[in-house]
């Protein structure tokens, strides 16, 4: 029987830990599964915790309102350090490369616990973009016994940097088990809306709209905003919905820029089930989130990504996805093609799986079964 402690941070590490959770949980003569909350994210960490019905044992609940990464450091690494003294798990699992993550794979290796990393191997090659996930997962890639990479190219990653082949197994990515699991939830029960969403979509062309990168806080946020309020300007059967990150950079100019117009709804940050909904019903999605990008190929949607170079090329290789960085005139350019040009949406609309089947969480607890 191994104890494995899995920590979680962040909106998306909860949504790519719960079905890896969830199978812990469901092997008790292998595994006794304890969850640890930094609380980095407050709200939008519970709405995932709640979708997947799963308690934490541990909650540091160290989030405070525009808080700096240091702080959140300090926080999560005192916290965790407690906490894994006296769980005394044999596995910390961390996802990613937020700060929690980093701190998980720290406060592991002080303790000289195996730490594995599930989507490892991501890499950009710039320690300023994204920032400062990058150097999270680089750091942690250094810290980590075993290794899950969702591709060949994130493996092909860890390989050259000198992981051993046997630590570094190809799962496909956590993410799609949940929005598979979620998807078909969704399309047997619409989930519970906005109020009025559903009709204001009715008969329009969607844009779904996240974002919420450090390196774009400023002109780059302004650029995004001004290219979309020109594009709702220019066309009368589009409708923007943008479910706005609860961090005070991207509200401000997001709301200041985006608010009262026709065509553009702001709205709270979704529940998983309602998102999925969303993207499901969206034409084209616009965002400079990882999980979305990994999500969207799988229910067959054009992305525009708006970032200068990403960690998830596959999406880009398989035809689905577009580097726009936060250039106002390109990211305007791109939406008016797609808006008026089918044949251009088509083109990038199949349904294609770069980042997995559904079956990682299963994949990863199979080899965790086997450690000695
Ligand atoms: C963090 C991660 C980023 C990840 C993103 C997912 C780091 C360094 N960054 O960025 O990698 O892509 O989460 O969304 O780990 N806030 C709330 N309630 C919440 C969540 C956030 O009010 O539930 C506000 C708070 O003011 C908080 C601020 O947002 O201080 C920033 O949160 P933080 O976790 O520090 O950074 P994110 O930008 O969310
Ligand atoms: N998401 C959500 N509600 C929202 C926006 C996003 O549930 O209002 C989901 C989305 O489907 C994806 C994840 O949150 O799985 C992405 O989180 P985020 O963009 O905050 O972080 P990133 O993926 O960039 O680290």
């Amino acid at each position: 029987m191994k104890k494995i402690l899995t920590v979680i941070g962040t909106r998306p590490e909860a949504i790519k830990l719960c079905p890896l959770v969830l199978e812990l949980k469901s092997r008790p003569d292998q595994f006794e599964s304890i969850v640890c909350l930094t609380g980095q994210h407050r709200e939008m960490l519970d709405q995932v915790m709640e979708t997947f019905g799963i308690k934490a044992e541990f909650d540091l609940n160290i989030m405070s309102p525009g808080q700096s990464l240091a702080q959140v450091t300090a926080r999560a690494t005192t916290g965790l350090d407690e906490v894994i003294g006296q769980a005394k798990p044999d596995v910390v699992i961390v996802q990613g490369d937020t700060t929690t993550a980093f701190c998980g794979a720290l406060a592991g290796f002080y303790h000289q616990v195996p730490v594995a990393h599930v989507e490892a191997g991501l890499r950009t090659g710039n320690k300023k973009a994204p920032f400062p996930e990058e150097a999270n997962r680089c750091l942690i890639g250094q810290l980590a016994e075993w290794h899950f990479p969702p591709t060949q190219m994130s493996q092909q990653a860890l390989l050259n940097e000198g992981v051993p082949s046997e630590r570094a197994i190809v799962t496909g990515n956590t993410v799609i088990d949940a929005l598979l699991w979620i998807r078909d939830r969704v399309e047997q029960n619409t989930p519970a809306l906005p109020e009025g969403l559903e009709a204001w979509l009715d008969g329009k062309l969607v844009v779904l709209v996240t974002g919420h990168r450090r390196e774009s806080f400023g002109g780059g946020f302004e650029n995004l905003c001004s290219a979309i309020r020109e594009v709702a300007d220019a066309h009368d059967n589009v409708g923007f919905v943008y479910p706005m990150h609860l961090n005070p950079n991207v509200r401000e100019p997001v709301s200041r820029i985006l608010g009262e117009h026709e065509r553009i709804k702001l709205i709270e940050p979704l529940s998983y089930e309602p998102f999925v909904w969303l993207m499901n019903r969206s034409t084209i999605v616009l965002t400079d989130s990882g999980g979305v990008q990994e999500e969207a190929p799988s229910l067959g949607k054009p992305v525009l990504v708006m970032r200068e170079t990403t960690e998830r090329p596959e999406g880009v290789e398989a035809g689905n996805a577009k580097l726009v960085g936060v250039d106002k005139q390109l990211i305007m350019s791109e939406l008016n093609t797609l808006l008026s040009d089918e044949a251009a949406r088509q083109a990038m609309a199949d349904i294609r799986n770069p980042y997995g089947d559904g079956t990682a969480s299963k994949q990863i607890c199979d080899v965790l079964a086997g450690l000695e």
